[in-house]
């Protein structure tokens, strides 16, 4: 099901999605701008925005704020205990009021963003080492889903070696700054990011559906975890075979946990601030 406030938009996406159905699939979609059409969904995508923001994504956030609360009004209303997956931004920020909102068990409330920083991440390290994506393991970002993302670089293998004995701290800091820069790059040449947060997404719908075990980053609620509370952020998870969502520990290097508790403040003081 495809819900849009506008109906007609929701009719029209749902139309074109359904030429890419493919011929073995069993798989329907309808557009609709009526909740009660979500009724009993067991897996949420929330996608919603108020508007364009241009030079960070907490340019809006009291109306994308006050949106979620809404949305989150609605969908408790219909649906008892989905799994909601949100990527509207600021995704921590609206991650933490939909929970608090709808008070769904808190590690169904996922917001999915790491994993797209992590693929970026993989990226550009691919690009400035001159190696294959498929030769890096383990390259991570946590933390905001903004300006104080932490990229994992003490957990990096190329070619089964730690980064850090590859590269010097001059690329760090240009591979940290592009990762953080990335979605301007796209919102300058065509407007919007669009296919790497819908793969990052469908990966993890296509393992919940399909009971298989995936893990990746993502934002949550901690309480405790970590060491912080009352902070949605990007940290480890594992989904089960059995749908159970849970969030995994790592070891950090004494920087990247400086930076990790920086971006905890820096979100609190965000949600702090609506
Ligand atoms: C992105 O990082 C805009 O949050 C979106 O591509």
């Amino acid at each position: 099901m495809l819900l849009n406030r506008t109906k007609s938009k929701a009719l029209g996406e749902a139309l074109d999605i359904s030429n890419a159905i493919p011929k073995n699939s069993d798989i329907t979609i309808r557009g609709t701008d009526d909740y009660s059409e979500i009724t009993n969904s067991d897996i949420i995508v929330i996608t919603a925005s108020t508007g364009v923001y241009l030079k960070n994504r907490n340019e809006m956030i009291d109306e994308q704020v006050k949106m979620i609360k809404e949305i989150g009004k609605k969908i408790k209303k219909y649906c008892p205990s989905p799994i909601i997956l949100i990527i509207s931004n600021p995704i921590d920020v609206l991650t933490y009021f939909f929970q608090k909102e709808t008070n769904f068990c808190k590690n169904n409330v996922i917001g999915i963003a790491s994993s797209l920083d992590s693929s970026r991440f993989r990226y550009l390290l691919s690009k400035k080492i001159g190696v294959k994506q498929s030769q890096i393991s383990d390259a991570l970002v946590l933390g905001e889903h903004g300006d104080s993302m932490v990229p994992i670089f003490s957990k990096v293998k190329i070619k089964g070696k730690n980064v850090r004995e590859i590269i010097d701290s001059k690329q760090k800091e240009d591979i940290s700054r592009e990762i953080r820069d990335f979605w301007k790059s796209l919102r300058n040449l065509k407007s919007r990011s669009q296919f790497g947060i819908a793969k990052n997404t469908y990966d993890v719908m296509e393992s919940i559906i399909k009971n298989q075990t995936i893990s990746f980053p993502a934002s949550i609620l901690l309480e405790g975890e970590f060491g912080e509370k009352n902070v949605c952020m990007g940290v480890p998870i594992k989904i089960t075979s059995e749908g159970k969502i849970e969030i995994q520990s790592i070891d950090f290097d004494e920087s990247e946990q400086k930076l990790f508790k920086l971006s905890a403040e820096t979100i609190r003081n965000t949600i702090k601030s609506v």
